[in-house]
């Protein structure tokens, strides 16, 4: 971290904000000191966040550090997650766009809210071939190699156990599902950038969860068994792997049948893995019909998704890629489980309905 005057003020005001998101989400029990950040109060029970501790499985948002300073975002995560990830706060080209001048501070906010509400994070990615630094695609393989050890260390290290588990590589398999992507590593490190990356992963947090993250390999198919045979290689060579994350960036009438994520849960699980649904949203701009009808097709899409990962021991988290529909990544759909003014819609409730086992 680029430790300056400002971040230590910064992380202060943070905690201020914590405290004022803590009243919102708790339903205003008076302002504690700055210092001292409010206790999580106990989820009130129709939440995710309740629902989904009488599973036992973690159930998260993607979410961006502006949730500290904005109320009704930080509140309605406060209260409906136990499972936070880094929607882009802590890439490499967010937080090292200048080399050598590394800037833990949105990333670190990330972390210090979720501590607040009893709350783990999932640092992503650690290597992507997107939002990369711009001076990475210059260097000679030698340096690019030196470059990316270097990044792991420093990234993983400085979030050495405060993170539950880290997305090491994203996105490494091409979308024919016939090989590897053709990304800046792979073409300047080989193939075995992949294994480099979860070693030093290991190395640099021994107590973090590794993953390996995709999408389009969420059912059955060439990517998914490219996916598949990619991770039992890797766990074959003694990788230091822990689990896989299927993206599930679906659409209410496009999506692979539950049958099919099941079964591909189960081999992924047969390799020892635990595995995560980490970046699911369900688009609706497909589904004909009037606005109910979409919202309905895809609370049904939410609901059965998130009961197939209930039904496999080893399914232990869903994630959705982001809260409301104000800040998708998805231009002009309306993905998530909350509306604009983070009001649940009926998937809120189709996600309810299957922690509830309904
Ligand atoms: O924070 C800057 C802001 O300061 C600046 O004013 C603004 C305009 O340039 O950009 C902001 O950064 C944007 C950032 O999102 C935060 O909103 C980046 O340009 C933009 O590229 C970035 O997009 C993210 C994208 O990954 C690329 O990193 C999306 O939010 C994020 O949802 C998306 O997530 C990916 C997963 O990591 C991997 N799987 C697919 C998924 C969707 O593409």
């Amino acid at each position: 971290m680029t430790v300056t005057k400002s971040a230590s003020r910064g992380r202060r005001a943070s905690l201020a904000v914590i405290c004022v998101v803590a009243a919102t989400a708790c339903g205003g029990r008076g302002s504690p000191t700055a210092a001292t950040p409010l206790p999580p109060s106990p989820p009130t029970t129709d939440t995710l966040r309740a629902a989904a501790q009488a599973t036992g499985r973690r159930i998260g948002a993607a979410v961006q550090s502006r949730l500290l300073n904005e109320a009704r975002y930080g509140g309605t995560v406060a209260r409906e997650f136990n499972y936070l990830t880094a929607e882009y706060e802590m890439k490499w080209g967010a937080i090292e766009a200048t080399r050598g001048a590394s800037d833990f501070g949105p990333g670190d906010n990330i972390v210090s809210f979720a501590r607040s509400y009893g709350m783990d994070v999932k640092g992503h990615a650690l290597l992507w071939h997107q939002s990369v630094p711009a001076w990475v695609g210059g260097l000679s393989p030698s340096d690019l190699r030196a470059a990316v050890a270097a990044h792991i260390r420093e990234v993983a290290g400085h979030y050495r156990g405060r993170v539950h588990a880290w997305d090491v590589v994203n996105e490494a398999v091409s979308d024919d599902g016939l090989g590897l992507r053709d990304t800046v590593f792979r073409q300047k490190l080989g193939d075995g950038y992949i294994a480099e990356a979860f070693r030093l992963a290991r190395e640099a947090d021994p107590g973090a969860l590794l993953f390996y993250n995709d999408y389009g390999g969420e059912g059955s198919g060439a990517k998914s068994n490219r996916v598949y045979d990619l991770l039992r290689s890797l766990i074959a060579d003694g990788v230091p792997i822990d689990g896989v994350g299927l993206q599930m960036h679906v659409s209410a009438n496009g999506r692979p049948s539950d049958g099919s994520i099941a079964s591909n849960m189960q081999r992924l699980a047969s390799l020892g893995l635990i595995v995560h649904i980490s970046e699911m949203d369900v688009k609706v701009n497909g589904v004909g019909g009037s606005i109910d009808q979409k919202l309905d097709a895809q609370k049904a899409a939410y609901k059965s998704i998130v009961a197939v990962c209930l039904a496999q021991p080893r399914c232990e988290a869903v994630t959705f890629w982001g809260v409301s529909d104000a800040h998708t990544w998805i231009a002009g759909d309306t993905p998530l489980l909350f509306d604009a003014q983070y009001a649940a819609k009926p998937a809120h409730a189709g996600v309810l309905d299957a922690l509830r086992g309904r």
